[in-house]
């Protein structure tokens, strides 16, 4: 089939066969398919969307565009979690240390942040010295010796994932089920893992804003998983407000610390443990998450989490003394409240803004090429349902002279919504997608 024809079978709503995708993904990794015919198929399949048997051709090209990684040689299971993006969302940094504490392998090849979303590499750069783009050769040499290694996307994973994100992002055609679903999948099983946790953010904060969209992405990762032979679980989360207090990279390392600590927020502490044990379950250390659970409270207690935080630390470059010592990370130069205007109940949070608020004080990117301050960001005060008083601190931004205070301060008077009724009470876990409740 030439390229004409196979875009416009799958505008006419037909399957394609494999063979058709292979041809089609191989020739634009090429040359010889250009952006214009690539872009054409992308939109075809963001509203005629990929059967199963689509979807597993198509994510299998992706992750075989480069190489793939073969960590058979490390002994024990190699397990990595993913999250589809919030605010505040700094679990990957406690809880990687932590599972690799209780003997799962950790190869974690984590994004930065974009928009609203923070991403794990900016905030590991916040410890002083940290780096994150090791050589494969090191990152497996650490996986070894340490059992964690956290570093970013290389250029050789998943290369064809990279190029279609970039021809989406410009042709508005991100927001597409399989598309998102063979991009997250192809990169994560191009790293040489056995299992992934998935966490599949919900609400105002998250990419997916309902529950029905997030289980059928949550569906579909974890089929495209179970039809790779991979261990895959995912966990619908709630994000309808910040994780934790802290939005912005060094105070999220803090508060990643606290959690290594055996303190911390008790949504961050206890999103911790529910993923760090289905990784856990996966990885074969425990049978069930009911008896993962004491592994982990143990090794927190026993310090072992921590110490096996300050060894990666180490490892990769970083100032390990800030992990006993936070107050060594980067601190912004100015504090200003953000205060409630009413008395009442917390009634929402516009999640999504309380990110771009964060953003606009130099926290994230609004490109991918642009400058992030470590130091910037912001301290939730106020959870959902609580009761408030006029004139209460509702968050804190921290800021330096290069942020955008007062665009910060609009979006953030904005997003806070304080009336007289509590809002219903949102369970922070709200489903677990297993491979027998995949779709297939
Ligand atoms: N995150 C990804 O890695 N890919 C997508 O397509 C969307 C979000």
């Amino acid at each position: 089939m030439r390229a004409y024809d196979i875009i416009k079978h799958k505008r006419d709503g037909k399957a394609l066969a494999p063979e058709s995708i292979r041809a089609f993904l191989n020739g634009y990794l090429a040359g010889e398919v250009p952006d214009y015919q690539m872009a054409a198929l992308l939109m075809a399949v963001f509203f005629r969307g990929l059967t199963p048997d689509e979807l597993n051709a198509w994510t299998d090209c992706m992750l075989r565009s480069g190489t793939v990684l073969d960590l058979s040689d490390i002994p024990g299971a190699k397990i990595d979690k993913h999250s589809t993006g919030g605010v505040g969302d700094k679990i990957s940094l406690p809880l990687a240390a932590l599972v690799a504490s209780c003997g799962v392998k950790v190869p974690m090849i984590s994004g930065r942040g974009l928009g609203h979303t923070g991403g794990t590499l900016d905030k590991l750069e916040s410890i002083p010295g940290f780096e994150t783009d090791l050589s494969i050769d090191r990152f497996r040499k650490q996986l070894a010796d340490i059992g964690v290694s956290m570093i970013g996307q290389t250029s050789s994973l998943a290369p064809l994932d990279r190029r279609l994100y970039a021809l989406r992002d410009v042709i508005a055609a991100v927001e597409s089920l399989p598309l998102i679903a063979s991009s997250i999948m192809s990169k994560k099983l191009a790293a040489g893992i056995d299992g992934l946790v998935l966490d599949v953010k919900v609400g105002s904060g998250a990419f997916m804003k309902n529950v029905d969209e997030a289980r059928a992405l949550a569906e579909t990762m974890v089929a495209i998983g179970a039809r790779m032979n991979k261990r895959v679980v995912a966990v619908l989360t709630d994000m309808n407000q910040p994780l934790g207090r802290a939005v912005g990279n060094s105070l999220e390392v803090e508060e990643s610390l606290a959690v290594l600590n055996g303190e911390g927020p008790d949504d961050v502490v206890e999103l911790t443990m529910v993923l760090g044990a289905q990784m856990l379950v996966l990885g074969g250390i425990a049978a069930s998450t009911a008896e993962a659970r004491p592994l982990l409270r143990e090794a927190i207690e026993r310090g072992r989490a921590c110490a096996t935080f300050e060894t990666m630390v180490l490892a990769q470059g970083g100032d390990p003394a800030v992990v006993r010592d936070p107050r060594r990370l980067p601190r912004a130069a100015q504090r200003d409240e953000i205060t409630a205007a009413r008395a009442g109940y917390l009634q929402s949070i516009d999640t999504e803004q309380v990110g771009i608020a964060a953003m606009q004080l130099g926290a994230g990117r609004t490109r991918v090429d642009s400058p992030i301050d470590p130091a910037v960001g912001l301290t939730v005060q106020a959870r959902l349902g609580e009761q408030i008083e006029k004139g209460q601190t509702l968050v804190v931004m921290h800021s330096n002279p290069g942020s955008n205070k007062d665009k910060a301060r609009a979006l953030l008077q904005d997003a806070f919504r304080v009336g007289p009724e509590p809002p219903p009470p949102a369970p922070l876990i709200l489903e677990v997608v297993a491979p027998q409740g995949a779709r297939e």
